[in-house]
């Protein structure tokens, strides 16, 4: 089974950043990947700066300005601080799946262009989405090289000796939006990609005393790339999506999951290495023993992470968020395990983590 644009799998996330050579350095260390690759002066680009970070099929990019005419790199960070500029989709054929997007409704921000060097060619396309990021379509069947032309070896060879977190690959990208911009983008997503709606949490789903969330899931039909959509619902206060509407200063990337198969492994290994992750108070765990469920996981165990246990579908889910990574209370990582069929978002899992991130929020002042 496949899906309508030839969708084969989350490539990379690309964050726009302040200084590149310290992202890169905070990612490999946190998420135990190795920097593959650099683009810079020393090959031929003046105005910018990339590193490509990867392990196994997890592969992120941070990018960041050398000169003030780099507009578009230095625009992007001063309206929205460091986040996701853009996330790439490894597609068959490029072409095919621009033309069907922008037929479809989708907004065009580059071309097809195909990248030649010594090492083969790669093709590229992107439309946009939300106010300032794009969805890259991109195919290197004919490559040799790193990533795409522009890139070598990174000049940097840091012996960080992390602990290795094994983590697996991008589960689900999602994004927060204004108030009744919801439809609009889960209607673009199902236009566009020809994606469906899978999950819908309408009023009263996740709410606290003083705010509420309302989303949709759009996924590929082949449920390879999932795409949350979160939009603020009104509260007696600020909702922790309005909050990252008003530091993003728009519509943008809220978080990027990834998926381990050894959560446990995975979070100790991040711990270790300094992440951050949202506080679940120990009332969530009192909770969980007084239900007797079915699970390989000892609750003293996920207590002692504070790992979040929900089931879904066939199967259960095993997730925790990250504090914000970057300076403004917005993007954050999310690192989730899915047991047995469970391919969904549990409602029980979103409600404590939303609880966890409004207690964040009201340290910061915001939940006015
Ligand atoms: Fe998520």
């Amino acid at each position: 089974m496949g899906n309508t644009l030839g969708i084969r799998k989350y490539d990379y996330v690309e964050f726009y950043v302040g200084s590149a050579k310290q992202s890169a350095y905070w990612f490999a260390r946190a998420l135990g990947l190795e920097i593959k690759g650099y683009l810079g002066p020393e090959t031929g680009h003046r105005d910018r700066v990339s590193y490509y970070l990867s392990r196994g099929e997890l592969a992120f990019m941070v990018t960041s300005a050398l000169s003030p005419e780099s507009a578009e790199i230095i625009n992007f960070i001063s309206m929205h601080g460091d986040g996701v500029k853009r996330f790439a989709l490894e597609v068959d054929c490029v072409e095919t799946a621009f033309r069907y997007a922008v037929e479809h409704g989708g907004i065009p921000v580059r071309k097809p262009e195909v990248m030649k060097d010594g090492q083969g060619l790669v093709n590229e396309a992107a439309i946009r989405l939300y106010d300032d990021s794009e969805i890259l379509f991109v195919n290197r069947d004919n490559y040799k090289g790193i990533v795409r032309p522009g890139f070598d070896q990174s000049p940097m060879v840091w012996d960080l000796h992390c602990e290795q977190p094994d983590l697996l690959y991008i589960d689900h990208i999602v994004g927060n939006v204004r108030t009744n911009e919801m439809n609009l983008w889960e209607d673009y997503f199902n236009r566009v990609l020809d994606f469906e709606t899978f999950v819908n949490f309408g009023p009263g789903d996740i709410t606290t005393k003083y705010s509420a969330l309302l989303s949709k899931v759009v996924r590929s039909k082949d449920n390879l790339i999932k795409n949350p959509i979160n939009e603020p619902f009104e509260g007696l206060r600020m909702s922790q999506i309005e909050e990252f509407i008003k530091e993003y200063r728009g519509s943008g990337i809220q978080h990027v999951a990834i998926r381990t198969n050894n959560i446990m492994k995975a979070i100790k290994a991040m711990r270790l290495n300094g992440v951050e992750f949202l506080q679940v108070p120990d009332t969530y765990y009192d909770q969980l023993r007084g239900r007797n469920l079915p699970i390989s996981e000892s609750i003293d165990d996920l207590q002692e992470l504070g790992i979040l246990v929900d089931f879904e579908g066939e199967g259960y889910l095993l997730q925790l968020f990250t504090k914000p990574i970057v300076d403004r209370p917005t993007f954050f990582f999310e690192i989730i395990q899915r047991r047995g069929k469970s391919e969904g978002f549990g409602q029980g899992n979103f409600q404590a983590l939303f609880e966890a991130i409004e207690l964040d929020q009201q340290k910061r002042g915001n939940l006015i």
